[in-house]
């Protein structure tokens, strides 16, 4: 089974609060009612690339609660309860853990101290990158590598660049050996041996993309990206991430995936 061939998901369904989610700068509020448009239409092109979404109840006190990628880890071979690093997002491991038992039975946790959110962990087939960044210590990192050794799989922890919010901000798999980066991510030389395709200046949130199974999910802004994934011979599926961008999150971060 290759890294983006999925069977199974877990997504959030957005709670009102949402529009209060966290971002780095003064962005509007993005509207409630298009943002949960957004969403229904990203869990339908779950759905429809085969995937069975189990969707979760609203959590009105998280706002950023509907970015279910941030308090887990899961890959086929196990599912691990991280410890997002924005405090306001740290109670949403508590609304994680049960979900996470119920498909995969045990499940690891990091400890107090050890910060990390999925949105800074980037599977490929050979590693998973984990990213520090302002969300994701060393502590955490380090623990993370370890509980992923322990599921049988290496991880390199490297460092993301200066003012992205996370790792897959800024990066994204589009098959075994070629990557989707923004211009920053390519010039950190960390994805040494990949095929890197960058994002055309104006469409750095582009990199935020979702390969599952055989379609690219890209954001509808973007065209100039998704026509170089086409030409790189994908299946591209636009999906609209205006209202979801305003609270610096993509694709990625509405689901965890295996
Ligand atoms: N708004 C997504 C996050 O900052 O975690």
């Amino acid at each position: 089974m290759r890294v983006f061939d999925f069977t199974d998901a877990i997504a959030r369904a957005p709670a009102p609060s949402v529009v209060h989610g966290l971002r780095r700068d003064s962005s509007p509020d993005p509207d409630f009612e298009k943002l949960r448009a957004e969403h229904l239409a990203y869990v339908a092109a779950l759905q429809g690339a085969g995937l069975t979404v189990d969707i979760l109840p609203p959590l009105d006190a998280f706002p950023d609660s509907i970015f279910v990628e941030d308090p887990a880890f899961v890959i086929p071979q196990g599912a691990i309860l991280l410890r997002p690093g924005a405090p306001s997002r740290l109670g949403e491991r508590e609304h994680t853990r049960d979900v996470l038992k119920r498909h995969f039975g045990q499940v690891h946790e990091l400890a107090d101290g050890e910060n990390a959110d999925g949105g800074d962990v980037l599977v490929t087939p050979k590693t998973i990158f984990i990213g520090l960044s302002k969300r994701t210590n060393r502590a955490g990192a380090e623990a993370l590598k370890a509980a992923l050794k322990s599921l049988g799989r290496d991880a390199r922890v490297v460092q993301t660049p200066p003012a992205i919010l996370h790792f897959k901000t800024a990066s994204s798999l589009l098959d075994e050996e070629t990557l989707l980066v923004t211009r920053a991510m390519a010039d950190s030389n960390v994805f040494e041996g990949f095929r890197l395709i960058v994002t055309p200046d104006g469409e750095e949130g582009a990199a935020n993309a979702l390969r599952v199974n055989g379609t690219v999910l890209v954001g509808d802004r973007f065209p100039q990206t998704r026509e170089l994934i086409r030409k790189h011979g994908l299946s591209v599926q636009s999906l609209a991430v205006t209202e979801i961008a305003k609270l610096d999150a993509g694709l990625s971060c509405m689901s965890l995936r295996w």
